[in-house]
């Protein structure tokens, strides 16, 4: 069963993907954070510099489109088709504030109509196989019955499902039995992403769901970027946690301002690298940084000298 590293816009950047595969071994493929299709049609040179697949390759990577108009998924699955992938996938996922205001993430499962007929659009001749993926209502977990059977029409190569709506955002527990409606009911490959913190939380849901075409983990490869690594045999190297710190920050040095880009970004992930600590404290005095020259020595202090717990401890973010 494949197990995939989630896109996290803002996060899982072309740097930070290339680095995490060079630091740890074993994720079969990495999503790339989803892009909005602009109104001129051509593709922005940042927006190709991520879709440069570099050392992945094609086979490992994903890329996503998030919009609601139907010519404009056409157009960048066609321009994403022309680099050389061969999948495309489409979020219905995303809940910021102003993304489902336009109608677009999971702003698109508002009115199950409106989406069928934007899925009846882009699945009529599509210039690529297309996979979804989605979350099962905008308010109501309820409302998945009426997206189910409107999923179920369309030939999805594969659909990843987090069982919440879009107004939990990423809290609370998931709703497990809205995913098994989903193993029961849909004929295309499922994928499971929501809450899978830990090796156990890993292994619980395959044993769970047999069939499924694999896993996706996002904030549980944030705080331990060995998860998936462990979950196939491997250890957690202290010196490669130390690699990946120190490569993807001289990495973004060249090209980002200390202070005002590299230090927010490395909060973000410090966010969640700081559950491996046994001391919550820490991130409190991280947090309160305001220089990178300030931050950064500090960090790597915590991540040479410091105990870190077997697993992130992600009660913390309750
Ligand atoms: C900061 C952040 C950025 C995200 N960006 C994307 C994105 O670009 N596309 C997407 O489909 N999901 C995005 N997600 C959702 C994740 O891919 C994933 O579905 C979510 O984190 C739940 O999985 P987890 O519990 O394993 O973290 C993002 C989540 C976070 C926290």
């Amino acid at each position: 069963m494949g197990l995939d590293f989630a896109p996290m816009e803002g996060v899982t950047s072309r740097d930070f993907r290339e680095i995490h595969a060079a630091c740890f071994p074993g994720v079969d493929r990495y999503w790339i954070p989803f892009l909005s299709p602009t109104a001129s049609h051509q593709l922005t040179a940042r927006q190709l510099r991520e879709l440069e697949p570099g050392p992945l390759g094609f086979d490992r990577l994903v890329p996503q489109i998030l919009t609601k108009d139907a010519a404009d998924f056409r157009w960048a699955a066609e321009a994403i088709g022309a680099l050389g992938y061969r999948e495309v996938n489409l979020n219905l996922g995303c809940p910021s504030g102003t993304v489902v205001s336009k109608g677009k993430g999971a702003g698109l499962l508002r009115d199950p109509a409106a989406l069928d007929r934007f899925l009846e659009a882009i699945f009529t001749n599509a210039p690529l196989p297309i996979s979804v993926k989605t979350r099962i209502g905008v308010n109501d977990p309820a409302e998945w019955e009426a997206l189910l059977p409107i999923l179920a029409r369309y030939p999805i190569s594969e659909l990843t499902v987090h069982p919440r709506t879009r107004r939990e955002f990423y809290k609370g527990g998931i709703h497990a039995d809205a995913f098994r409606r989903a193993a029961a009911l849909l004929p295309c490959p499922l994928r499971f992403n929501g809450n899978l913190f830990t090796g156990a939380d890993v292994q619980r849901t395959q044993a769970e769901y047999p069939g499924l075409a694999g896993l996706m983990l996002g904030r549980g490869l944030l705080a331990d970027p060995a998860l998936i690594t462990r979950c196939k045999g491997g250890t957690r190297r202290r010196e490669a946690l130390i690699a990946f710190h120190e490569e993807l920050a001289a990495r973004y040095l060249c090209y980002m301002h200390p202070d005002g880009a590299v230090l927010p970004k490395f909060k973000e992930l410090w966010l969640y690298l700081s559950l491996l600590l046994p001391d919550e404290r820490a991130w409190k005095r991280l947090r309160k940084c305001t220089r990178w020259a300030d931050f950064h020595p500090l960090a790597l202090g915590l991540l040479q000298n410091e105990a870190l717990l077997e697993e992130a401890a992600f009660s913390r973010l309750d």
